[in-house]
């Protein structure tokens, strides 16, 4: 197993580095491509993930051919056969995101049989919006034996009120919309980017979607969708990891290709903190000052709000910023698990319930630490980076699922990182 190794201490970070395409859009829309039974579907700028392996796996599973070209990031999908119902356990257990198959499923099929997700170390995650949504659109949905099975011959159209707005129930709803007869509207609906992605995929494999990124998608059913070609937009999580990089290092980075406005919640609390944020033709560029930098009061809250996916990452660069910071979380019940590894570099905080309290600027040492979930592992090398002397993150299979090629990007940027191969039983 591996692990990775930080050189603490004096690692700011200086230079450009490049984002990827952005795995919590390209999961739906690969879901979504088994919509298409006419021609094929090109996706490109795919990242290379083992989550995008695992969806394609999935895919494959109902029975479309996937080609997955990744020197060109490119993932081919021909859906024109006859698709199968099921998205059996081995895939859904590895990864809860299989879930956003259902929707395209039942609408194609008229039949779907997905095993529930299981547990999650972040919170209990429930899919009974999801499932909800269906019902109000004609479905019967029954669960045994570990699977949610869910029939309609035919789908009709439905006014749907979220009480949450749920990334995942609402690319499902959306993608079952697609095909349902007549019109589906959904209130409160989720507007991340990744939500507006999927929108714009949709619509051009011929779908009727609209006022996605507001909390009103309408979405006006069809006879049948086509394939496309659609590029996958960037990566903010990703992007964002690499800013609060740049801020709690004292660097000075310009993350290529960046979109401000996918940003913006973070953007402003990095403002807030004292650091310098830019928009440049080639994405934003993040310059910083330690001795300048502030604490402040951040909460998670679905977007636009600031992104829970940040929350991980962002609580890293409150330790380095002078003062009591906090965050609230306010999206899942259990994602502070990092600040626990933390408190073993010598981290001054508490939880009370969904509240972090974080004393910033004393000094952390580093120390042999676990990820606990996939934003954690990235907040823990990057409080390596930061503490004094050799921090060991251990664990990485929850990293490899959404970044690539982490450590490398970092050391580009004067990091001193390393990734190793460890005999290590706990892993
Ligand atoms: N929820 C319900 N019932 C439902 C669905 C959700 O109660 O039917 C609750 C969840 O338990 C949670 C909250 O609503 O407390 C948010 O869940 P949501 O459905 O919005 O999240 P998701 O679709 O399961 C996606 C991302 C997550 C990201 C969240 C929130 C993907 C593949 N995953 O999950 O990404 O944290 O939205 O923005 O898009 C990550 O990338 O690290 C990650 C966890």
């Amino acid at each position: 197993m591996e692990k990775i190794v930080v050189q603490g201490g004096d690692n700011r970070l200086v230079g450009s580095v490049t984002i990827e395409g952005a795995k919590n859009a390209v999961l739906p829309l690969l879901a979504a491509t088994i919509l298409a039974s006419k021609g094929k579907t090109v996706l490109q700028n795919v990242p290379i993930l083992s989550d995008v392996f695992t969806m394609n796996q999935v895919v494959r599973g109902l029975n479309a051919k996937v080609d997955f070209d990744e020197e060109a990031h490119v993932v081919e999908v021909d859906a024109t056969g006859d698709i199968t119902e099921e998205a059996p356990y081995k895939y859904v257990s590895k990864m809860r995101a299989s879930i956003v198959v259902l929707g395209p499923i039942l609408a194609r099929v008229g039949h779907a049989k997905v095993s529930m997700p299981g547990g999650c170390t972040i919170g209990s995650r429930p899919i009974d919006l999801h499932l909800k949504g269906l019902e109000a659109m004609g479905a019967k949905i029954t669960q045994t034996a570990g699977y949610i099975e869910a029939k309609a011959d035919h789908l009709h159209g439905a006014h749907i009120y979220m009480d949450f707005p749920s990334v995942g129930a609402t690319q499902n709803l959306m993608m079952a919309a697609t095909l349902a007869d007549g019109v589906t509207v959904i209130e409160n609906a989720a507007r991340e980017p990744e939500i507006v992605d999927l929108a714009i995929f949709l619509n051009e494999m011929g779908a009727k979607v609209k006022g996605a990124g507001t909390e009103t998608i309408t979405v006006t059913g069809v006879e049948n969708l086509h394939g496309t070609t659609h590029t996958v937009v960037q990566d903010r999580i990703e992007a964002g990891t690499f800013m609060v990089a740049a801020a709690m290092t004292g660097g000075d980075v310009l993350v290529r290709d960046a979109v401000w406005e996918h940003n913006r919640p973070l953007i402003s609390k990095l403002l807030e903190m004292g650091v310098e944020v830019t928009e440049e033709s080639e994405g934003i560029r993040v310059r910083s000052q330690l001795e300048n930098l502030k604490a402040v009061h951040v909460k998670t809250l679905p977007h636009p709000g600031f992104p829970t996916d940040m929350q991980a990452q962002f609580t890293a660069l409150m330790t380095v910023a002078k003062g009591e910071s906090t965050m609230v979380e306010t999206v899942f019940e259990n994602r502070f698990q990092h600040l626990e590894e933390m408190r073993r570099m010598g981290l001054h905080s508490e939880i009370i319930r969904d509240t972090a309290r974080i004393v910033g600027g004393q000094a952390l040492q580093g120390a042999e630490v676990l990820s606990t979930d996939l934003r954690a592992s990235a907040a823990l090398i990057l409080t390596g980076l930061v503490a004094q002397g050799e921090t060991v993150v251990g664990k990485l299979v929850h990293l490899d699922r959404g970044y690539y090629r982490f450590h490398e990007k970092l050391a580009q940027l004067g990091a001193k990182i390393q990734r190793i191969e460890a005999n290590d039983e706990e892993e």
